[in-house]
């Protein structure tokens, strides 16, 4: 069964695969970039920001080299910012140090289980099953129950197929983000045959509400410093954030080490 659903799913994806610049690429800053970039966001938004991105930072060094305010930039619109910084200091620590082991992956700032499994499987080859949630829902419907933690790995790894573990990987990403999505679309399935529950569906923790936000606070402040250079605090009052949540702002962009300041005024940092 484990065989036959595999076969039906790699050919599924050799046939539907979503055509991704980073895929066939076979260059690992692309592929680390575009996992980064995927966090938290959808592969839609993605592609038009990663191509923009490479093409002003091709190459791991001409990131590292990079000052963070342009990086920053270049990030503008994807949010979750502290992103763009991880990804920056990872490319620092490649150029210094090298690619670290594919299974040491998770030594990068900004790159967790997940975003490890993904680049060590798509970008090295390594026989790693990356779940995240589309996965998580995929997996749990073939077994019939919501898996979660180690057992849920523990699926994983062993749906996981000896060889071509980048595509198999992709393809549990792309049936979880098209067919096999929160309302799923079984009669088109490719493996249905050997799906045990599709009603099996724990909705993952809600996204907190974006409007009236932190999140949304940071984006704003960040924008406005990338675009007027600095700004003190009253400076910022137009943006029309109430005062302690442009404090909370603040502060945690500065946390981030993303923003300094300099007397009364807040900068983005060089
Ligand atoms: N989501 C995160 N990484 C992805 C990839 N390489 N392909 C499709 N969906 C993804």
């Amino acid at each position: 069964m484990i065989e036959a659903r595999r076969g039906a799913l790699l050919a599924w994806y050799d046939r539907h695969r979503r055509s991704l610049p980073w895929r066939d690429a076979a260059d690992p800053y692309a592929v680390l970039v575009s996992e980064i970039m995927a966090q938290q966001t959808q592969i839609s938004r993605v592609v038009p920001h990663f191509e923009r991105f490479v093409e002003q930072f091709p190459t791991v060094e001409a990131l590292a080299a990079a000052s963070l305010r342009s990086v920053l930039a270049a990030w503008s619109g994807l949010g979750y910012n502290r992103r763009a910084r991880y990804l920056q200091e990872a490319a620092r620590h490649i150029v210094e140090h090298g690619w670290p082991d594919p299974g040491a992956l998770q030594t990068l700032p900004g790159v967790g289980p997940y975003t490890a499994a993904a680049v060590a499987s798509i970008a090295f080859d390594e026989p790693v099953a990356a779940v995240d949630t589309n996965a998580r829902r995929v997996l749990s419907r073939w077994a019939g129950e919501e898996l979660d933690g180690p057992a849920l790995q523990d699926v994983a790894a062993s749906e996981l197929p000896p060889s071509r573990a980048a595509d198999w990987n992709q393809a549990i990403m792309d049936l979880g983000a098209s067919l096999c999505r929160p309302r799923p679309e079984c009669g088109r399935c490719p493996v249905e045959p050997w799906c045990s529950d599709p009603s099996v569906y724990s909705p993952p923790g809600s996204q907190s509400a974006f409007d009236g936000s932190i999140r949304q606070a940071r984006g704003a402040v960040l924008r406005t410093l990338l675009d007027s250079g600095s700004a003190p605090v009253s400076g910022l009052s137009g943006l029309g954030i109430e005062p302690a949540r442009l404090q909370t702002a603040l502060e945690s962009l500065h946390a981030d080490g993303l923003i300094e300041q300099s007397g009364e005024a807040w900068a983005v940092r060089d």
